[in-house]
C-alpha cells in the first residue's frame, strides 16, 4: 500500500498467469498502478519508465519507489519500431541500467510490445512490469508475453516472447481513454463472450477485464508459443485484418475485430456448424457493446475476399476461426463464392 493512495494490492483482482517458471500475477483494479513498488523485482535497483505522451498528459504516472527514470514516446503505432528499441537501448545504456535491473512499460499495447521487446532483447532480456492503460492492452496485450515492433514489410514482424514479472491493470486509467480506443477494446471484449463460454454479462467492468485476462491466461498457459489452441484468441480476426490491412476503412481494430465476429457466426451458420439463435448471440454482444454489426460504408467485397488470402496467419490457404458444436475450431477450404455472398449479408 502507498501512503498517498490507500491503494492495497490485496483489495485488487488477482489472476495468475501459469506458465511454470514464467508464471506470474495480473492484478485487476482502481487505481493499482500505485501498488507498482510491491511488484518491483527485488533485486532491482533501477527503473526504466517507457510511457506514451497521451497517458503521461492524462496523469498517469507511476512512482516505482526506487530510483528511475521516465522515457516518453509519441502516440501510436508508429512508434514499434527496431530503431526506436534501439534508442531506448540506447538511452539505458548510457544511463547504466544493468541486467539485474527492470523496466515498467505504462500506456496501452504500444507501449508495452516496444517496452517488452525492448526489455527482452536489453542484455539479453532484463524484467520487465506491464502498466497497462488501455481497455484493449489489459484484455489483450499486457498478457500473453508476445512482445515486438513492426517493420515496413508487416505488422510484429520481429519480436520475442518475454513473459512480463507481474502486470498491473489499473481500471481508473481507462477514465481518460478517448473514445473509440475504448469501443476497440470493447471489441475484443465481446470476442470472449464466445470463446470461453464466458458470462461476461453480470460482471462489473474490473470483474469483467479480469475474466478475460483469465481466458486468455488459460489458452496462453495451454499454448504459450502459439501452436494451436492459441489461434482461438484470433476468433473475429480474419475479416478484422482484412479490414485492417485494406487502410480505406476508419476503424481502430477492436472496432474491425466486433463486426468480425458477426462475419465469422454468419459465416459458421452458412457452414451448417450453427444456428441463427447462436448468429443473434453474437449480434446481441456486439451490439450491446454499441459496437457496428455491419460492415463499414462503400466496403469492397472483392478486395476483402482476396486480403483473406494474404492474411499472415495463414498456414494452408484461408483458415476461418469458426464457431461450433465443439467451440471455436479452425476450418479452412471454404469458397470464395461464400466468403462473399456472406460479406453482402452483413452489408
Ligand atoms: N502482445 C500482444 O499479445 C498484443 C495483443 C494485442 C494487441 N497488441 C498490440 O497492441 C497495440 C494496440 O494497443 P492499444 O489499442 O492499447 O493502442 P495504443 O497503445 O496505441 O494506445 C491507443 C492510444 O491511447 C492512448 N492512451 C493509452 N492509454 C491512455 C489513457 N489511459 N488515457 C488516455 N489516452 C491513453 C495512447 O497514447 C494511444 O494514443 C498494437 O500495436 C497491437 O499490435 C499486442
Ligand atoms: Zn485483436
Amino acid at each position: 500500500m502507498t501512503a498517498e493512495t490507500g491503494v492495497e494490492l490485496e483489495s485488487a483482482i488477482q489472476v495468475p498467469v501459469d506458465l511454470g517458471e514464467r508464471s506470474y500475477d495480473v492484478w485487476v483494479g482502481p487505481g493499482v498502478r500505485h501498488c507498482l513498488p510491491e511488484v518491483i523485482p527485488r533485486e532491482a535497483s533501477r527503473v526504466a519508465v517507457v510511457t506514451q505522451a497521451a497517458v503521461a498528459d492524462a496523469g498517469i504516472t507511476v512512482d516505482p519507489g526506487i530510483e528511475h527514470r521516465v522515457f516518453i514516446t509519441d502516440n501510436g503505432e508508429h512508434i514499434k519500431t527496431l530503431g526506436a528499441v534501439e534508442d531506448l537501448c540506447r538511452e539505458f545504456a548510457q544511463w547504466g541500467l544493468t541486467r539485474r535491473d527492470a523496466v515498467v512499460a505504462v500506456g496501452g499495447g504500444a507501449v508495452t510490445d516496444l517496452g517488452g521487446f525492448a526489455a527482452a532483447v536489453y542484455h539479453r532480456g532484463i524484467r520487465v512490469v506491464f502498466v497497462s492503460t488501455t481497455l484493449l492492452g489489459q484484455i489483450d496485450a499486457s498478457v500473453g508475453g508476445k512482445t515486438g515492433v513492426n517493420l515496413p514489410e508487416g505488422k510484429n514482424l520481429v519480436g520475442a516472447y518475454w513473459q512480463p514479472t507481474a502486470v498491473l491493470c489499473d481500471t481508473e486509467a481507462l477514465d481518460t481513454l478517448p473514445p473509440e480506443e475504448m469501443r476497440s477494446g470493447l471489441g475484443e471484449m465481446a470476442k470472449y463472450h464466445f470463446i470461453a463460454d464466458a458470462d461476461l454479462d453480470s460482471l462489473n467492468l474490473p470483474e469483467r477485464i479480469a475474466r478475460c485476462v483469465e481466458i486468455k491466461a488459460e489458452v496462453v498457459a495451454a499454448d504459450e508459443r502459439e501452436s494451436g489452441r492459441r489461434a482461438v484468441l484470433n476468433y473475429g480476426h480474419t475479416l478484422a485484418h482484412a479490414l485492417e490491412a485494406h487502410g480505406q476503412y476508419d476503424l481502430r481494430h477492436g472496432e474491425a475485430v466486433a463486426v468480425g465476429l458477426v462475419y465469422a457466426a454468419e459465416l459458421a451458420h452458412r457452414a451448417g456448424r450453427i444456428d441463427a439463435h447462436r448468429v443473434a448471440e453474437h449480434r446481441q454482444v456486439v451490439g450491446g457493446y454499441e459496437l457496428s454489426t455491419s460492415l463499414p460504408e462503400g466496403a469492397d467485397a472483392d478486395a476483402l475476399v482476396s486480403l483473406f488470402n494474404r492474411d499472415k496467419k495463414a498456414v494452408d490457404g484461408v483458415t476461418f476461426m469458426l464457431d461450433g458444436p465443439e467451440g471455436i475450431q479452425p476450418v479452412t477450404g471454404l469458397e470464395s463464392s461464400l466468403l462473399r455472398e456472406t460479406l453482402e449479408a452483413i452489408r
